[in-house]
């Protein structure tokens, strides 16, 4: 067909990103409550009733977060029906080194061949950015089809003798596959709202293992080289900074509260997630969670959410989907998009 002038003139739609894969993958053994009490100062209802964890999973010392990732961008390539990428976003706060990034280390094992790879560390919000910069790659046309990947091995960097952050997080991976479609399409990833407050890093920090306070990398104790975090302040920024970004991200897609068909939260704790949709006035029942069987997942805990409600069949086709995410940084982000028909998750 011959296209006029005009038309050949006609400014064409920047291509939005579309859902099109996903995938997750747990390691095998479970962690129950139990089994953290019979050597914490802690208890199956505490834990329970404050966090609302049953049960975390715990990579062994030899599986490493490329081992997790590959798994799950396999999966996730598998759910759209595709064997090539042309960019791989991992998003994690625990590498399998702190030099290379571990994203060409799963590029390969996916024989993703040539494809652009590398790491985002934005916490537990880490996917949401991952997305984000993805979505970046393929509106600006660098890229037609992303491997975005949010993968953790917490057990490597928790001290599992600290009560306040061994019962509370879990490793895991989920990966999603982003392609180049219509703006408005189902699929099409919305407006993001994010941001950081890095005047509060030191609630959520390992604090020695990086450039800052190298002279004492041997000598720190064994808190200083694992995750401490200020759980209780973490709680009150994590509820305030989740309910104004999802809020904002609602808004720029012109939903109200009532139009939220599925709100899926960061699992960082099922009374973070309670307060924050109680905040937005989106009902309990309309809120997926996986928290009691994952635990907190970081980077992992947004697509493996999605991964579970999609397979489970709570997340359908048509329905309006709010997500967010809070972590350290301080670090959040959250987006929307209207969930697509056809898409088969591979857990
Ligand atoms: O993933 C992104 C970042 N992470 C988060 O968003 C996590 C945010 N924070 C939290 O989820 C919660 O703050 C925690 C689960 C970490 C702690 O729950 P909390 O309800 O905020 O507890 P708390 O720190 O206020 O402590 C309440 C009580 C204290 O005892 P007293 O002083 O009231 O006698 C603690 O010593 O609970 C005690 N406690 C525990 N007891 C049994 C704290 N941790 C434990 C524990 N087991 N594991």
């Amino acid at each position: 067909m011959h296209q006029t002038e005009e038309s050949a003139n006609a400014p064409t739609a920047a291509p939005a990103a579309v859902l099109t894969g996903l995938g997750s993958w747990l390691p095998p053994r479970g962690v129950t409550n139990d089994e953290l009490s019979a050597h914490l100062d802690t208890s199956d209802t505490w834990i329970r009733e404050r966090i609302g964890i049953s049960v975390r999973r715990r990579a062994d010392p030899k599986t490493a977060t490329s081992d997790l990732a590959t798994e799950a961008g396999a999966r996730a390539l598998r759910s759209a029906g595709v064997t090539q990428a042309d960019a791989v976003v991992l998003a994690t706060t625990t590498p399998d080194h702190p030099c290379p990034a571990t994203a060409p280390i799963v590029a390969a094992r996916l024989g993703l061949v040539n494809a652009a790879a590398f790491d985002i560390a934005a916490g537990c919000s880490g996917f949401l950015h991952a997305t984000t910069v993805a979505a970046g790659l393929i509106h600006s046309g660098t890229a037609d089809r992303v491997l975005v990947i949010g993968a953790e091995t917490m057990s490597a960097i928790i001290d599992l003798e600290d009560r306040s952050t061994a019962p509370i997080f879990g490793d895991g991976a989920g990966a999603a596959v982003l392609e180049a479609g219509r703006p408005g399409q189902p699929g099409a990833l919305g407006e993001v709202v994010w941001g950081s407050d890095g005047e509060h890093a030191d609630a959520i920090m390992i604090p020695v293992g990086g450039s800052r306070n190298r002279d004492s990398r041997q000598s720190a104790p064994h808190s200083e080289r694992h995750v401490q975090m200020r759980g209780n302040e973490v709680f009150r920024h994590a509820v305030r900074r989740m309910t104004a970004a999802a809020n904002r991200a609602a808004a720029a897609a012109g939903w109200e509260p009532q139009d939220i068909d599925r709100l899926i939260v960061h699992q960082a704790n099922a009374r973070i997630s309670a307060a924050v949709s109680d905040a937005l006035g989106v009902p309990p029942e309309r809120v997926p969670s996986n928290i009691a069987t994952v635990g907190n997942t970081a980077a992992a805990s947004i697509p493996l959410l999605l991964a579970d409600a999609a397979a489970e069949g709570t997340l359908r086709p048509g329905h309006r989907v709010l997500l967010v995410a809070f972590g350290s940084g301080l670090a959040w982000a959250a987006t929307t998009l209207v969930w697509p028909p056809g898409l088969h998750a591979e857990r």
